[in-house]
């Protein structure tokens, strides 16, 4: 059987992270990557969850808390685009994923953007571990969704391949822009 994107980027993350583990979930939206980040790294780990959405943060803080995951998440709301500046200093990260696009059922006119994706994706990759991965579910239907997976796409093409493995994982005979899967492992500093 052939693992759909989304099914196969979650088996990557369960191989990958583990209890005491810090890892970012970029972009927070309804809070599903958040709570399945919460539960591998356990309570000695961190998931650091930014949105720029108060809607999203505050029903992802309401799963948070009825789920009895507090300990280990810290929700901003801000732009994943500012991790640097808001992760203490000392933290190495050993997952970072992306869900590019809208959030469903919500205003479709707030869209991650190429700019600043591209700015957190290279502020992940600094602060990845040796084996740590960034995960990027794209979803590029939308106005906008091309000009970004162009622009992610062009920007990992060209990362050293001594230092990063990157991989595009998607199915390539289906209709309406299916979402596909890309990963970057980092190898060494
Ligand atoms: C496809 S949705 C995420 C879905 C989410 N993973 C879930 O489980 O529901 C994309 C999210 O990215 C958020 N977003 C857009 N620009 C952002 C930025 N610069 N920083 C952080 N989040 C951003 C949107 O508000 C939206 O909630």
């Amino acid at each position: 059987m052939l693992l759909s994107p989304l099914k196969f980027s979650h088996t990557l993350l369960s191989q990958l992270v583990s209890p005491g583990d810090h890892v970012v979930d970029a972009t927070v939206g309804n809070g599903h990557d958040t709570i399945k980040l919460a539960q591998l790294v356990g309570k000695t780990g961190k998931v650091y969850g930014f949105d720029i959405q108060p809607q999203a943060i505050e029903e992802t803080q309401k799963k948070v808390t009825l789920t009895g995951l507090t300990e280990q998440i810290e929700l901003y709301c801000k732009g994943h685009e500012t991790l640097d500046k808001t992760l203490p200093e000392s933290v190495t990260l050993q997952a970072v994923v992306f869900n590019l696009g809208y959030l469903p059922k919500s205003d479709k006119s707030i869209i991650t953007l190429p700019e600043t994706t591209i700015s957190a994706i290279e502020q992940g990759l600094n602060r990845l571990a040796i084996g740590g991965t960034i995960l990027i579910m794209v979803y590029y239907g939308h106005e906008g969704g091309t000009d970004e997976k162009n622009a992610v796409k062009n920007y990992l093409q060209k990362l050293p391949q001594e230092q990063y493995a990157v991989l595009e994982y998607g199915f390539i005979n289906q209709k309406n822009n299916p979402p596909f899967l890309l990963a970057i492992e980092k190898k060494r500093h």
